[in-house]
């Protein structure tokens, strides 16, 4: 069965900004708003272990990470630059009552 977990206010993610946010598991999560869409991956960079939320950058619908810039695509989680060649997995988002909701 499908669950589901509150994450924040989807206010409080402006455009362009990315924040983390952690599964009911713990399992660190990072959440993007590009152009008022909002999607998620996996926080932990598939290269090496760079924070998505704390050391990515992002450029439309890119996450380029802080430490090799390697790229992916958020909205598909596809490795796009090298020297990330793993994709990073993602997470289906939903807007329910304002508040920025994630499937488990
Ligand atoms: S840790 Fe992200 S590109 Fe190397």
């Amino acid at each position: 069965m499908t669950q589901s977990a509150v994450l924040f206010a989807a206010a409080d993610l402006p455009p362009g900004e990315i924040r983390r946010a952690e599964l009911p598991d713990g399992t660190p999560i990072a959440v993007y708003n590009v152009d008022g869409s909002y999607y998620a991956t996996h926080d932990t960079c598939t290269h090496e272990e760079a924070s998505l939320s704390e050391d990515g950058e992002l450029f439309g619908n890119i996450v380029e990470c802080g430490w090799h810039m390697g790229q992916f695509d958020v909205t598909t989680g596809t490795a796009c630059q090298s020297p990330c060649n793993v994709d990073i997995r993602t997470y289906e988002l939903f807007v329910e009552d304002g508040m920025l909701c994630v499937r488990t």
